[in-house]
């Protein structure tokens, strides 16, 4: 099965086994089988943070589990939805209701269920300041078990199923809990900024959406004309100590101050090392944006990464910082 109409970097690959589950019921009668606890698999949502850099051969498990409902008690709303909705579908059925809680990751692509993997953020929220629980298909129990938020161990784009129980479960819903008066949060820069710039003092969450929006879509390539999966690097995360080096050879280096130390814009580094908007061979940095790697049309998986390699030594080599993909290579 080709797998480029299934990953936003638009790659071809083929997947020797492929499965879409719409019902999670469904991933008990699959794994019933134990050929398929033998095989290497791989979870599909809307493939917008993946790169594929060879043919895989395992199984890949579209997941496609659909459905989204509310629960309202006094000035909280519960929302649930299945793995498979469409993130912006979510998003955009909350600003409907007037729920507030979502409105700053509008237009994030992906699916429901793959929030939670790396803790989505943007614009100031992260997905774990809105989650409160998800159920997930234990592929060695074959049960379904909940996950609250402690269980997640959320980061900076990092949750427990990237690391210790990577590969072992499966989402099927994701729980959030928001509200149902606004509590508007424009404290990134950039919303507040351009809120003032039309004039809106006293922003709804609908406007902030809206908002959010347009800041993307002047920013980001768009995935269905250019292929990408969005900010290919995390933004490094360092000590005081070695920012304090840093800024005195850099003074004007982009940060922020963090708990943990000093988080620097990886997009800021990269153009600094001259990379943005250059074209290498079939791929390259976005004009707009040099965090986000794209695909100008042939790019292979291989070539993507090879020329990610490039950007990580040029600036380890001008800043002695290392940069970390935060795209998932297959
Ligand atoms: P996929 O790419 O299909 O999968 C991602 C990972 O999650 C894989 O490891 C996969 O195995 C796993 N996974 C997927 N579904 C499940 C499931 N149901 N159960 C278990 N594991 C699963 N991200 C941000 O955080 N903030 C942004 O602002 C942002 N902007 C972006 C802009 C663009 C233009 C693009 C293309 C991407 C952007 N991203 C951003 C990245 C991407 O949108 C998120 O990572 C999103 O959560 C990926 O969802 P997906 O369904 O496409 O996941
Ligand atoms: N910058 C540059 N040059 C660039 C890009 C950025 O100098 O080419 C500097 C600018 O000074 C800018 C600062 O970096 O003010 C921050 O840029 P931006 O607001 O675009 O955010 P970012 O840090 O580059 C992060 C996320 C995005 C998310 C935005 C908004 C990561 C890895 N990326 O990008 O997430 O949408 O903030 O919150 O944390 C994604 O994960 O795919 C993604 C797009």
């Amino acid at each position: 099965v080709s797998l480029q109409n299934f990953n936003t970097f638009g790659i071809q690959a083929f997947a020797r086994y492929f499965v879409e589950i719409n019902q999670k019921e469904e991933l008990q009668e699959l794994f019933a089988d134990p050929k398929w606890h033998q095989t290497e698999r791989l979870i599909l949502g809307g493939g917008s943070n993946m790169l594929f850099t060879q043919d895989f051969e395992g199984l890949v498990i579209k997941m496609n589990i659909r459905g989204i409902q509310h629960r309202i008690n006094h000035n909280e709303v519960t929302v649930e939805a299945g793995a498979g909705e469409v993130w912006n579908d979510f998003v955009n059925y909350c600003v409907d209701w007037g729920f507030a809680g979502v409105e700053n990751l509008s237009l994030i692509p992906g699916s429901v269920g793959a929030s939670p993997i790396q803790n989505i953020g943007a614009y100031g929220v992260e997905l774990k300041d809105v989650f409160e629980s998800c159920e997930a298909f234990e592929i060695a129990s074959g049960n379904f078990v909940h996950f609250n938020k402690a269980d997640c161990r959320f980061g900076y784009r990092e949750s427990i199923f990237k690391q210790e129980k990577k590969g072992q479960y499966i989402i099927c819903s994701v729980k959030f809990r928001l509200f149902t008066q606004a509590q508007i949060n424009i404290s990134y820069g950039a919303i507040s900024t351009e809120l003032q710039n039309r004039g809106i003092t006293e922003p709804s969450i609908r406007d902030v959406s809206q908002t959010v929006s347009e800041i993307r879509v002047s920013k980001l390539p768009d995935p269905s004309t250019i292929g990408n999966a969005g900010s290919f690097f995390k933004n490094p995360v360092i000590t005081a100590q070695q920012f304090k080096k840093l800024v005195a050879v850099h003074p004007n280096v982009v940060h922020f101050n963090v708990p943990d130390g000093v988080k620097l814009a990886a997009g800021w580094l990269i153009e600094q090392c001259g990379w943005k908007g250059k074209i290498v061979g079939h791929t390259g940095t976005w004009k707009n944006q040099a965090l986000v790697l794209v695909n100008h049309g042939e790019a292979t998986g291989k070539e993507v990464f090879n020329f990610s390699e490039q950007i990580i030594n040029s600036v380890y080599q001008k800043f002695g910082v290392k940069l970390e993909r935060e795209v998932n290579i297959v």
